[in-house]
C-alpha cells in the first residue's frame, strides 16, 4: 500500500503579525479546490482549568512551555500519517480550553500557524515548508491592542501590561530569532499581495510534485 505524503507548511511571527490572514489565504485562494487544513495553535495552550481566572490571566503565554507541546505533535504525527483528529477550541476569554471539539480531517496539505511554530524544535522539525510573516512592531501592537479589547474581553491596561511585561520580552527572547529557520519571510503589510502569491507559487511547485515519488 502506498501511503499518501503530507505536507506540513509551518507559518510563524509575532502576535497580531497577520499569520492567520496569510493562512487562510494559502488555504482558500491558493490551494483552493486541493486538500488543504488549516489549524492554529491557539487551540494547543495547556488547559490550566483548575486555576482560577485570576490565577489564569497571570500566566506567561508568551513563553513556550504555556503551549501543549506533546498534544500538538501527537496531532501533526497523526495528520502526517493521515488520520483524523478532534482538536479542543480554546477560548481566550476564559484562557482555558472549552468542551467543544472540532473533527479535523486529513488532508495532502496541513497548514498550522502560531507564535510558536517555528520557536519550538520539535514542532520546526516536521515542517516541510517554514514561513515566517515579519510585521513591524509598532503594527502588531496596535492590531494586538484592537483585537483583544474587541474579540478577547481585555481591558486596554491590560493589554499594555502584558505586552510590556510578556509579550515583548518574549518576542525577543523567543519568536523574533526563530525567523532564522524560515524557508520563506515575508514581509507583511495591508494589501501585500506580491509576496504571497511568489509565496504560492512555490508553495504550488512543492504541493504539485509532492506525490510524484
Ligand atoms: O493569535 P496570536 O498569535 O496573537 O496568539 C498568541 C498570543 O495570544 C500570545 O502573544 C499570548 O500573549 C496570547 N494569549 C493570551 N491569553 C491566553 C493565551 C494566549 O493573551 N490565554
Amino acid at each position: 500500500m502506498q501511503t499518501k505524503k503530507v505536507t506540513l507548511i509551518l507559518i510563524a511571527g509575532g502576535t497580531a503579525s497577520g499569520k492567520t490572514t496569510v493562512a487562510d489565504r494559502i488555504a482558500n485562494e491558493i490551494l483552493k479546490g486541493k486538500s488543504v487544513t488549516h489549524i492554529s495553535m491557539d487551540n494547543y495552550y495547556k488547559d490550566f482549568g483548575d486555576l482560577t481566572l485570576e490565577e489564569r490571566r497571570k500566566i506567561n503565554f508568551d513563553h513556550p512551555n504555556s503551549v501543549d507541546t506533546e498534544l500538538l505533535l501527537n496531532d501533526l504525527n497523526a495528520l502526517k500519517d493521515y488520520q483524523p483528529i478532534k482538536m479542543f477550541v480554546y477560548d481566550f476569554k476564559t484562557s482555558s480550553r472549552t468542551n467543544e471539539t472540532i473533527t479535523v480531517k486529513p488532508s495532502d496539505v496541513v497548514i498550522l500557524d502560531g507564535i510558536f511554530a517555528l520557536a519550538i524544535k520539535e514542532i520546526r522539525k516536521l515542517g516541510n515548508i517554514k514561513i515566517f510573516i515579519k510585521t513591524a512592531n509598532d503594527l502588531r501592537f496596535i492590531r494586538r491592542l484592537q483585537r483583544d479589547v474587541n474579540e478577547r474581553g481585555r481591558s486596554l491596561e491590560s493589554v499594555i501590561d502584558q505586552y510590556l511585561n510578556e509579550v515583548k520580552p518574549m518576542h525577543d527572547a523567543f519568536i523574533g530569532p526563530s525567523i532564522e529557520y524560515a524557508d520563506l519571510i515575508i514581509p507583511y503589510k495591508e494589501g501585500n499581495d506580491v509576496a504571497v502569491d511568489l509565496v504560492a507559487t512555490k508553495i504550488l511547485s512543492l504541493v504539485g510534485n509532492k506525490n510524484d515519488n
